[in-house]
């Protein structure tokens, strides 16, 4: 169904909760900026948050709100093919022409599902956004784009009140005596706390309801995760998405990070970075890359950044660490078990202002630079605004990346958001 206004956009079929303070921004930043990034692991809402700031932003695109949804999309011409498909002009074969077909017109295109095809999706961006000029881009994806200009929004998973609504929502879509009572309220807030406030995952265990009592639900989840189970015929067509979600991000995973993923998964909760880098040696990753692996891990929304009482923090979602946990290989399982299974720290709420964590901690110029760079500016371009030399820009940069362990802009914006 596509919804009055010009354009595609799909209606949304279920209730959302929450969000408004990341809908909002994302509609601050696009005023500011052309190209928008929503960002964040698999299930946490980011198609969801990308479609309700593109709804509320249409009355200020005349041209059009244009929706591709890309997750079974693989490669360029197929890319291509969807978005001109979705801009209503199919016969545009190339970037080119889709800019073109854009061209004077003030659209907003929303590109939803983009990890698996960074590299095609960023070259057809940057055509865009050079060729149309009053076109604006939302784009989802776990990862960022590669391209200056863009600006990150980072999406986590709720908070528990928000959660227990959704949960309490979608329950009462299956069984209609659903309501949250004393009784139940305890038992619904565990299940949320044990599904990490991620709601692809809320809605998969409220859909249990329809044969399971809450309480009966919290001591399933107590011990295993019925939720994640593969290719049992029992299970609900939507059961199978949780794990295709999990399981794809290990598929546009690199052999080093697959390593650390799994060995991270020996810990229940949030761990130190010097935790982190112990466990990655221990599993066979060399001592110098443990650091950048650590990072593209954070940079595809696989393992959370938490503050931490002792500094840095890192945390990676039940789904995730209990399919990783299921890769690894059962002595080294047992070895990093003993060793790091109760190397847990405590994510402690962030105090605001500064951006002090442990053992980050940036000077007032670097945080100033590292903030345009997730604006999305360029190291000229932040040289310009701070008029300061664009060598300096170059050291403040450099600065940066050693102090964060960093390995690229991506990294920076990615890390400055999540601890927004
Ligand atoms: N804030 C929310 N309120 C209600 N449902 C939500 C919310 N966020 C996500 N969902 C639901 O959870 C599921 C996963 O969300 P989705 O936006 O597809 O996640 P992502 O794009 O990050 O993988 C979808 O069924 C979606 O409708
Ligand atoms: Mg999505």
């Amino acid at each position: 169904m596509v919804e009055r206004g010009r354009g595609n956009l799909p209606a949304e079929f279920t209730s959302m909760i929450g969000r408004a303070a990341e809908v909002a921004e994302g509609l601050r930043a696009l005023t500011r900026t052309r190209l928008l990034t929503v960002t964040g692991p698999g299930g946490v809402g980011k198609s969801r948050v990308g479609v309700r700031i593109a709804r509320h932003a249409r009355r200020r695109f005349p041209g059009g709100i244009w929706y591709a949804e890309l997750s079974a999309v693989t490669g360029e011409p197929a890319l291509t093919a969807r978005v001109a498909a979705a801009i209503g002009r199919p016969q545009a074969r190339t970037a080119e022409g889709i800019a073109a077909a854009l061209r004077e017109r003030r659209a907003l295109v929303v590109l939803d599902t983009c990890e698996h095809l960074a590299g095609p999706v960023a070259r057809l961006v940057a055509v865009m956004l050079r060729r149309a000029p009053e076109v604006k881009i939302v784009v989802t994806g776990r990862q960022p784009l590669d391209l200056a200009g863009q600006r990150l929004l980072y999406v986590r998973p709720l908070a528990e009140a928000d959660a227990v609504t959704l949960f309490a929502e979608r329950a009462a879509a299956v069984d209609p005596d659903f309501s949250l009572s004393v009784g139940t309220r305890a038992a619904v807030a565990e299940i949320c706390r044990r599904l990490d406030g991620l709601p692809l995952a809320i809605e998969l265990a409220a859909a249990c309801l329809r044969s399971l009592t809450a309480p009966e639900l919290r001591e399933r989840l107590r011990d295993r995760w019925p939720l994640l189970a593969a290719g049992t015929t029992s299970a609900l067509p939507r059961q199978r998405d949780l794990r295709a979600m999990v399981e794809w991000s290990h598929a546009l995973c690199g052999a080093e990070q697959r390593v650390l993923w799994a060995a991270l998964s020996v810990v229940d909760g949030g761990f130190e970075r010097q935790t982190a880098e112990a466990i990655g040696v221990e599993a066979g990753l060399p001592r110098v890359r443990v650091g950048a692996v650590l990072g593209d891990l954070v940079a595809s929304s696989v393992v959370l950044r938490e503050p931490m009482p002792g500094g840095a923090g890192y945390r990676l979602l039940q789904p995730y660490r209990q399919v990783g946990l299921e890769l690894l290989e059962a002595r080294a399982r047992t070895r990093l078990t003993a060793r790091y299974g109760a190397a847990t720290a405590t994510p402690v709420p962030r105090p605001d202002g500064g951006r002090e964590t442990g053992d980050v901690v940036l000077s007032p110029r670097e945080l100033q630079v590292a903030e345009l760079i997730t604006e999305g500016l360029t190291n000229l371009e932040i040289a310009g605004r701070l008029v300061i030399s664009k060598r300096t820009v170059d050291a403040h940069v450099r600065n940066i990346l050693a102090k964060g362990h960093l390995t690229s802009r991506t990294h920076v914006a990615a890390w400055m958001v999540s601890h927004d």
